[in-house]
């Protein structure tokens, strides 16, 4: 048995992947997922806001055959969680998005390919057969955005999710402490942390050449050009973007089309307005205003404004299947989470991937019969009490 999956085994829940990827990443590598903005305040409540509401279980209910599918911006799903876009993906193992496209297939659940993904659009949609998301950055240059729209749709992905909580680069400090670029910069200190860690950097070395697929050829400086996260939004992307380019991009992807990064009700009707089919009650993993409402915390009056009109996803701090049910039961027709499943790509690739999936489909099941429920929409506020 490889060390790696010695390491895997003893992974039974978030905080276990959690553990191994800090042990596998050179340091500043862990930090960029690991972190977020400021005094990560809203990072922390992200989480926490699920244990302020209890769930009220039913028993006798005749739980042997458990059905956890749902139906979400038109897409079926074998369980209601999803892996979230996130950028930068070969940078936490050499398999990148190809790991995690494959272990979400084997699953039968969607995964969301970032604007900065390492893998293309058109690579993606040769290994995987299950619902496919493209994060759309909006960009100052129209013809990257025109670019990348097209190729999602040539790619047949189906749904789009255009970021909007992005508009600047949030204050992660301890990018700022550790000196995170893409693709990783040498100084003193990261040549010590990329030297004790010698598999990755052995890996990153020798596997294909680093690149940002969607953005090359837009870059005037090539994507090899050594920018921090918080750089790339601030310069690339376009601080104008307003009610009307989303509308148009609705408009022009003309299919499934969600905003992600929506926190106020105002919003969430204007999404409705604008004629998106979906929103991701998200604040980017805590990464962008500290300070800012947990999405679970907020979940209730989006729902109650326009659960009935669109679907509404609970994105961000689920670490728990049981945090899955407390968002269903609120009103959210699925979960999704960005380091539930980057960890554990980070930690042992799609293996690991697989596990953590396995990990939470597991607990969703169990979860259901323990709530005596056989079908998630079965799941309301009647079955959960605040504290
Ligand atoms: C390392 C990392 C990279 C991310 N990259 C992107 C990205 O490229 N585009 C995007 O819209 N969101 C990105 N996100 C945000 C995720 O899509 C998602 O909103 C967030 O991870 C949810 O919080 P959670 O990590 O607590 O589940 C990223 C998050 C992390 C942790």
């Amino acid at each position: 048995m490889g060390k790696s999956k010695m390491g895997l085994n003893r992974c039974h829940n978030f905080q276990e992947f959690r553990r191994l990827a800090k042990q596998r990443l050179p340091s500043p590598i862990f930090h960029y997922i690991d972190g977020a903005a400021d005094d990560e305040l809203t990072y922390k409540r992200n989480t926490a806001a699920f244990d302020d509401v209890d769930l009220v279980p039913n028993v006798l209910a005749g739980v042997e055959d458990v059905d956890m599918s749902v139906t979400v911006m038109g897409q079926k799903l074998d369980m209601p969680l999803y892996c979230a876009p996130t950028a930068l993906q070969r940078l936490f193992h050499h398999d990148g998005e190809r790991a995690v496209a494959k272990a979400a297939s084997k699953f039968g659940t969607m995964f969301g390919v970032s604007s900065l993904a390492t893998v293309s659009v058109e690579d993606i949609a040769e290994i995987a057969d299950t619902p496919k998301m493209f994060q759309f950055y909006f960009h100052k240059d129209r013809g990257l955005n025109d670019a990348l729209l097209q190729r999602a749709k040539d790619a047949k992905f189906d749904v789009m999710a255009l970021t909007v909580d992005t508009i600047t680069g949030g204050n992660r400090e301890r990018d700022l402490k550790t000196g995170f670029t893409s693709p990783p910069r040498l100084t003193p200190s990261s040549i010590i942390s990329f030297a004790t860690h010698p598999m990755w950097a052995w890996n990153f070395l020798t596997k294909p050449k680093f690149d940002m697929p969607h953005l090359s050829g837009y870059v005037s400086e090539g994507t090899n050009l050594a920018v921090s996260v918080g750089e790339y939004f601030s310069t690339m992307l376009d601080q104008s973007m307003n009610w009307k380019d989303a509308e148009k991009l609705c408009r022009d992807w003309d299919g499934q089309f969600a905003l992600k990064g929506i926190m106020s009700v105002e919003d969430a009707k204007r999404a409705v307005d604008i004629g998106c089919t979906g929103i991701m009650v998200s604040n980017h993993g805590g990464r962008q205003l500290d300070g800012s409402r947990a999405p679970f915390d907020q979940l209730a009056e989006i729902c109650d404004a326009v659960g009935d009109k669109i679907d509404v996803v609970c994105e961000g701090g689920i670490q728990r299947g049981t945090h899955a049910l407390k968002a269903l039961s609120m009103g959210a027709k699925a979960v999704s989470g960005g380091r539930l499943y980057l960890y554990a790509l980070a930690a042992a690739g799609q293996q690991g991937v697989e596990r953590a999936l396995n990990n939470f489909r597991t607990e969703i099941e169990r979860d259901m019969k323990l709530m005596g429920i056989a079908r998630l929409d079965q799941l309301s506020r009647e079955n959960l009490r605040s504290r």
